[in-house]
């Protein structure tokens, strides 16, 4: 999650020069009841079987953490996952960012970012709990990601094979995008400081915007492939009010929305639905976009629901008939169909 601002002047060459993308009728999202909106950036959603509970973790402050019987609801705050933040010590380590929460050997871990808007003097952390409950998280700090240009050290994803005999930890954000490192088993660092490039988008986007625009990347398996979803474009921009002239909405197709490419490696050799390499020729393919009153959905995760009985993705998404601000986006789900073997939201 990443905020760019830009110029109100860029208005005008966006409504000029925007070639208008054929969209596909969406379906509604996902019923929600309860806190469904706020300060909830970048969900992740965890089930927790024993005890029948969804625990959903946002962007900010000490990880808000919220819980529900359902995943339509009613979700009910519970309080900062971590509240005296990360013991990283860079800027920004008690307004923690991108939550993601992984079960393991009845573990929960929790990697969580530390940075800055627009900083690239980031780093990724991990902390553990047996329940997920406020309170209850013990922070190991760094898990080891050594620095480099190419990537920003944000936006963590674990994600564990089948079969594998260890996880690997996706990451990254705008700069050379996409990234992931093998992880040690238990996943408190990293097994090998070198990074493989998974995916990255070059597209020349209209001037004033950073190239690049892929983050949130998640990993979900189904039916023997690796699905890599990623958010692309840019997350958060506001229109131009009275107290701030100068930022404007990203051109319309360049606010966040929803990509998938795929593999049969958790690794590499990913490729959209036309078989476009999504390292080497941009390639990804459209799941979910602005449509309706439902603008910029993103910092999207996916699960299997076991109260659905099928797989699920979750975002954060602006409704514009409510507001634009930052502090008021929604929650949102809806459910994805692999019939064709590209997920589909239906
Ligand atoms: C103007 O925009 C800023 C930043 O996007 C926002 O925080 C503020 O609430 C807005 N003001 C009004 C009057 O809408
Ligand atoms: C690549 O960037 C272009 C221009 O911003 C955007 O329209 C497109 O959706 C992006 N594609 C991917 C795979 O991120």
């Amino acid at each position: 999650m990443k905020l760019l601002i830009l110029p109100a002047s860029l208005l005008y060459l966006a409504f000029t020069t925007a070639s208008p993308l054929a969209k596909r009728d969406y379906p509604a999202v996902g019923a929600c009841s309860g806190q469904c909106s706020g300060r909830l950036h970048d969900p992740s959603v965890v089930y927790r079987a024993d005890t029948k509970t969804y625990y959903r973790f946002a962007t900010n402050d000490g990880i808000n953490t919220a819980t529900a019987p359902r995943l339509s609801g009613p979700w009910t705050f519970q309080g900062p996952a971590m509240p005296d933040g990360s013991s990283i010590d860079l800027p920004g380590n008690h307004d923690l960012w991108a939550p993601d929460v992984f079960h393991l050997d009845n573990t929960y871990y929790l990697y969580y970012s530390v940075s800055q808007m627009g900083s690239m003097n980031s780093d990724i952390g991990v902390a553990t709990s047996p329940t997920m409950d406020p309170g209850s998280w013990t922070d190991h700090g760094s898990i080891g990601i050594p620095k480099d240009s190419r990537y920003n050290k944000i936006d963590a994803n674990l994600y564990f094979p089948s079969g594998a005999s260890a996880p690997v930890l996706n990451f990254g954000s705008f700069w050379q995008n996409i990234f992931q490192v093998p992880m040690n088993n238990p996943p408190l660092t990293i097994s090998s400081p070198t990074a493989t490039h998974l995916a990255q988008n070059t597209t020349t986007r209209p001037a004033g915007l950073v190239s690049g625009s892929m983050e949130g990347a998640y990993q979900f398996q189904w039916n023997g492939y690796t699905y890599l979803f990623f958010s692309s474009g840019n997350c958060c921009n506001e229109p131009a009010n009275a107290t701030n002239p100068d930022q404007s909405l990203a051109p319309s197709g360049e606010e966040y929305h929803i990509m998938v490419c795929r593999s049969s490696s958790p690794s590499g050799g990913f490729v959209d639905q036309q078989g476009r390499d999504c390292l080497t020729a941009n390639g990804g393919t459209m799941v979910l976009e602005s449509h309706g009153d439902v603008y910029a959905p993103g910092g999207q995760g996916v699960m299997y629901d076991p109260n659905l009985g099928a797989p699920v993705v979750y975002y954060h998404y602006v409704r514009p008939s409510v507001s634009y601000a930052y502090d008021e986006f929604f929650f949102g789900w809806n459910r994805l169909s692999f019939a064709g073997g590209w997920p589909v939201v239906v």
